[in-house]
């Protein structure tokens, strides 16, 4: 899929899944997507782990209190480092790693949604961590359920150009 379809074509699913593994190969392949994103100081502060296992993913998702199961999902690991001066790149990191892995998601034609927020809730995030044997000192920030969709979701409305982008002046 030409990078432009695949762009327009994006969008958050959060609707079930056809009972269909996802191989892996196409994980890899999208995965290897998140490695080529840029990275302050090309630290590459994210890793990643690839859930395929059926009681793996059951675990997750209860954790997640979530009824919907995916085949897969890749949990984005950012490690808080401060590669330049005091600066801290892994949320950006990691936000670009993930942004690349949406892209090649749409692209081999299965559907993801980028689910930070409901991590922030009762230390969900640390609790996938736990069960998933990240270090300590390393963050759960982003998972990306991986599947088939057996649904159709509608994609959301963007703002028009005209109210948000400007040439020269902000505002226009
Ligand atoms: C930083 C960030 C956190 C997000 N967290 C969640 C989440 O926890 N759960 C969820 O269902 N969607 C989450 N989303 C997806 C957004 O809700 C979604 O991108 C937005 O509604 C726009 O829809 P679209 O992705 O279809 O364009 C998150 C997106 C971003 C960028």
């Amino acid at each position: 899929m030409d990078l432009f379809t695949a762009i327009a074509n994006r969008h958050s699913y959060r609707g079930p899944f056809q009972n269909r593994p996802v191989p892996r190969a196409d994980l890899e392949t999208i995965v290897r997507a998140g490695f080529q994103a840029p990275s302050g100081c090309n630290a590459q502060t994210t890793t990643f782990v690839i859930v395929d296992d059926p009681g793996v993913l059951r675990q997750i998702y209860d954790i997640l209190g979530r009824a919907v199961i995916p085949p897969a999902l890749i949990v984005c690991v950012a490690h808080p480092v401060t590669p330049f001066r005091d600066m801290h790149f892994e949320l950006e990191d990691c936000s670009a790693a993930v942004e690349n892995m949406l892209l090649a998601v749409t692209a081999l034609g299965y559907a993801t949604v980028w689910t930070d927020g409901e991590l922030r809730i009762d230390g969900r995030g640390e609790k996938v961590g736990e069960l998933l044997g990240v270090p300590a000192e390393r963050r759960v920030q982003v998972i990306l359920p991986v599947g088939v969709p057996a649904d159709t979701a509608k994609p959301p409305k963007k703002l028009p150009f005209e109210q948000r982008a400007w040439f020269n002046r902000y505002g226009g």
